[in-house]
């Protein structure tokens, strides 16, 4: 009979498969649910450095009132944000008491600043490790991609600093050189790196001819993407990875951890098809593990990975070279 058993971060958890970062990893009975259903450990939604941030601007904004009183505008700043952190430090504590599975908070930063506090209190509330997903702007024309390099690791190293629980770093996957960048992560002191958070995307909606605000979900074609670089970051790196975006089934996690990959967080398709599907993506996998004869998780992570000098023609090809060859005669 296949064990799925396995450690992230330095963590034994009893899945492969995590349940990543969303809305419904704020709510601990849903938490207490993806526990029952078998996620190897859970990420809690982000608080959101910029949320924070601009809510106790927002709400000293409104109160125009504290305009000629800073030392109140202050104060309400400070409550307003301290509510946030408070209501993310209870979500901890109850999952904490509630599941036995490792629990997993997670920052969503683009800046060095005030809100790195935050991350010892997440840690004090009882979390098992901290994520950070580290957004710099694509947007801020000012910043050169060089700073905006620079503050990723900055926020790292800071981050580093305040907590001795397991980090890991979350990143798209929109970096010039992402290897290099990739590298780096493996060398800055961090246990694991998440390729790659998916970013928010809206739609359009062609007959009200106006921008939506959808649940921006991956489909299931998307594994592709993480898989070449869960591949070549095996070879770049010794820290844990964690493939995401685009898992949406138990044969997509095991290509996954083939690649290289010490675990698969699931989102999409947790709201597609119900948080008890978590069960079927372990069931999948032992079936497929017993079917190969593969005991452990390990027997298998990374025997395709770029490691192989005969797979990485594959992994590092990005031109369809290849199969355009001949069209033009
Ligand atoms: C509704 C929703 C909320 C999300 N909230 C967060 C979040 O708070 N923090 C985070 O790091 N990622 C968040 N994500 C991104 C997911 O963790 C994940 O990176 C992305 O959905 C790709 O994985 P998937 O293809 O399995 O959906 C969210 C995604 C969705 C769909």
């Amino acid at each position: 009979m296949a064990n799925l058993q396995t450690t992230y971060l330095g963590l034994p958890v009893s899945s492969p498969v995590i349940a990543g970062a969303s809305a419904m990893t704020g709510d601990p009975e849903k938490i207490a649910a993806m526990a029952q259903a078998g996620a190897g450990a859970i990420v809690i939604r982000s608080l959101f450095e910029e949320q924070i941030l601009s809510d106790s601007n927002q709400l000293a904004f409104e109160s125009g009132q504290y305009a000629e009183y800073p030392e109140a505008l202050d104060y309400i700043q400070g409550y307003t944000r301290d509510n946030d952190l408070q209501r993310y430090v209870d979500v901890v504590k109850e999952c904490k008491k509630a599941v036995d599975v490792p629990i997993i908070g997670s920052i969503n930063c683009v800046t060095e600043g005030e809100w790195m506090s935050f991350a010892g209190k997440i840690q004090d509330a009882g979390a098992d490790a901290l994520e950070l997903n580290i957004a710099t702007s694509p947007l801020d024309i000012a910043q050169s991609p060089v700073k905006a390099e620079e503050t990723l690791f900055d926020i790292i190293d800071s981050v580093r600093k305040i907590v001795s629980i397991p980090v890991a770093v979350k990143i798209g996957p929109g970096y010039t050189n992402l290897a290099s960048i990739i590298r780096k992560i493996g060398r800055s002191g961090v246990g694991g790196i998440v390729l790659f958070m998916r970013f928010y995307t809206p739609d359009i909606d062609i007959d009200k001819m106006e921008l939506t605000d959808r649940l921006s979900a991956s489909s299931p074609a998307e594994y592709v993407y993480p898989l070449r670089w869960v591949g070549i970051a095996s070879s770049l790196v010794s820290i844990d990875i964690a493939a995401g975006t685009g898992i949406h089934s138990a044969d997509a996690v095991v290509k996954q951890i083939l690649a290289g990959a010490r675990v698969a967080y699931v989102v999409s398709t947790l709201y597609e098809n119900g948080i008890e599907y978590l069960s079927k993506i372990n069931r999948n996998i032992g079936g497929w593990m017993d079917s190969k004869g593969f005991a452990t998780v390990e027997d298998f992570r990374g025997v395709m990975s770029n490691k192989a000098e005969e797979n990485s023609v594959m992994y590092e090809r990005f031109q369809y070279v290849k199969r355009n060859a001949g069209v033009f005669g």
